[in-house]
């Protein structure tokens, strides 16, 4: 059974238009590292924008989310997984979504009702409690003792603190062999949740005012892996067909069986599965200490270290092993897989080869400083982590086989002091959640099209957008060109981008199909990635781009264009950064 297509399809026979996954690493959203959710790319149609694709919607996305890392090792946790979700964009609303989820699992997958059971939103001072969802759950057959209504920790969806909203019902399973309960207890683990339908009604601003949106909007979000368990019949979502020759090569690499190392396997198999979407993202993250390149260094680190406790070869290549299976699994839904194969596995060896040769040191270092001691203090634990990137759990083992003991208590308080700090350092760069399309992000992007147009004219005509990133700072562009541009040509630049803001050129949107827009020139990054059907931003006569938006009205809005920085990206590719005055 092919989860992803049936859903596809029936949504599709739904109305539905099937939109392309965006990547993994949001390209205009600076207040997130990752998409954490199908509906995260649809923001600013959630809020109002026409989509050019209309009003009923429906995807599978690639999705990463970090809350659940310290979970990694269980057996419903993943790091990077893939979303089904389907969206009204003001067109239907509670009964029908509810409708459409029931029938889908019920009739499409046929799971039976008797597995199936609800939550809905018990309201608030702001919002009521919505007795039209659980009505509608009980006129399509769930018995009203399988229905729970639960506060807004639980049923009430928001991506980080501010933006679209709303209450949600959300669909759980008994995933297990026992017999399934009559009165639903959501705190019983057996339940496992598979479905959530947000009915994104309301916008929430960062002082946790609610108003209501322009129009009543569906958003739904449904794992694949979770539901891939169920329809298998597995209580382990690493014992499905997803992860089968993963786990069967990790098991012949090991020469262990999973039964008693699950753990370890799932946390390898996991981590480096979500290390091969990173790296292969078109934005070129590598392994570094900050963001993004940040957790994929963890992540690969983790995985190291798992491998060392499988015994596995660290200095072998058995992380190029995986990583080709997952790469052969998923390249021909996603083709950065295969365009970035050779970045991917580069990405991966390197980390390893560098993790390898600090754990060399680390071991060193750790003898000589514990020498003279009975147990590992936590200032020590602390030097390891913080000099010599040795994670705890490396410490703790290291000293297990000393017969050593370990002051974890002591280690962690050194490292939330540490955590303190960097968080007060990064507190600027996050401020405000989900910021990305505001005023003056919205200015940026109008800003980045005409500098776009601007290098084309005074570089050559064959500058491509390599990479963008916006926050309200700033604008980050990256460009194709082979030299570092002169104190002439950034000036020029400058003053082409100043006049046309100074023209006050008019933008436009206009949607078409997607060959016309690029048989009348349009500009474009990713082509395969956009739907058939397109928006194309139009500023005065001077640029023309496919973009999701938004955009100013007019260029006069911007205010005085300036370059900071214009340095090298990588080889062949140029970064730009600038600001508005
Ligand atoms: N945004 C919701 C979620 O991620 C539904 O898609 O659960």
């Amino acid at each position: 059974m092919n989860l992803k297509k049936l859903y596809l399809d029936y949504f599709e026979s739904l109305g539905h238009v099937v939109i392309p996954s965006a990547p993994v690493v949001p390209e205009n959203d600076p207040s997130v590292l990752f998409n954490t959710a199908g509906m995260q790319p649809l923001i600013p149609y959630l809020m109002g924008e026409p989509h050019p694709f209309g009003k009923r919607l429906c995807d599978v996305q690639k999705c990463i989310r970090l809350t659940d890392l310290e979970s990694i090792g269980d057996n419903t946790h993943h790091t990077f997984f893939e979303m089904l979700g389907n969206w009204s964009l003001g067109d239907y609303f509670k009964k029908e979504s509810i409708e459409y989820s029931f029938n889908f699992l019920t009739k499409v997958l046929n799971i039976p009702v008797n597995k199936l059971a609800i939550t809905v939103y018990e309201g608030d001072d702001k919002i009521p409690r919505d007795e039209v969802s659980a009505n509608r759950w009980i006129e399509l057959g769930i018995s009203k003792k399988r229905i729970a209504y639960l506060g807004r920790e639980d049923n009430f969806w928001i991506a980080g603190e501010k933006g679209p909203c709303g209450g949600d019902t959300e669909i759980f399973y008994f995933r297990s062999d026992d017999e399934v309960p009559e009165d639903f207890d959501p705190k019983d683990e057996r339940w496992v949740e598979i479905w959530n339908n947000v009915f994104m009604e309301y916008y929430q601003d960062q002082d946790g005012n609610v108003t209501k949106l322009k129009s009543k909007n569906v958003d739904t979000g449904m794992g694949v892996e979770r539901t891939t368990a169920i329809l298998e019949n597995v209580n382990d979502n690493y014992l499905t067909s997803i992860w089968r020759e993963a786990l069967k090569k990790l098991e012949e690499i090991t020469n262990l069986s999973y039964q008693g190392n699950e753990e370890s396997m799932r946390i390898i198999m996991d981590h480096i599965r979500t290390s091969v979407f990173i790296a292969a993202d078109p934005s070129g993250i590598k392994p570094s200490n900050t963001d993004q390149g940040y957790i994929l260094r963890r992540l690969i680190r983790r995985a190291i270290r798992h491998a060392r406790k499988l015994n596995i070869d660290i200095t072998s290549n058995w992380e190029e092993q995986l990583a080709n299976i997952f790469i052969l699994e998923y390249q021909d839904t996603y083709k950065e897989l295969k365009e970035n194969k050779q970045v991917v596995l580069d990405v991966l060896k390197n980390e390893k080869e560098k993790f390898n040769r600090t754990l060399e040191k680390g071991l060193k270092v750790f003898e000589k400083l514990t020498k003279n001691m009975q147990n590992v203090d936590g200032e020590t634990a602390f030097h390891l982590y913080d000099t010599y990137g040795f994670p705890i759990e490396l410490t703790i083992e290291v000293a297990k086989e000393e017969k050593m003991s370990v002051d974890v208590e002591g280690f962690k308080k050194k490292f939330s002091e540490h955590q303190e700090k960097s968080r007060t350092a990064s507190a600027g760069k996050f401020k405000g959640g989900l910021s990305g399309n505001g005023i003056i992000e919205t200015k940026y992007h109008t800003a980045t099209h005409l500098l776009n147009a601007a290098l084309k004219i005074v570089v050559n005509k064959d500058v491509h957008q390599k990479g963008s990133n916006i926050t309200s700072e700033r604008l980050r562009f990256d460009f194709s060109c082979n030299h570092k541009l002169s104190d002439e040509e950034k000036q020029r630049v400058e003053e082409i981008v100043n006049n046309w803001i100074n023209e006050d050129l008019k933008v436009e949107k206009i949607t078409m199909k997607k060959d016309e827009a690029i048989a009348s020139g349009a500009e474009c990054m990713f082509i395969e990635k956009y739907p058939d059907i397109v928006s194309v931003y139009q500023i005065g006569d001077v640029s023309k781009e496919l973009c999701g938006g938004p955009h100013v009205k007019s260029t006069k809005e911007l205010g005085k264009f300036k370059i900071i920085k214009e340095e090298a990206s990588s080889a062949g590719v140029r970064r730009i950064k600038a600001i508005l005055e």
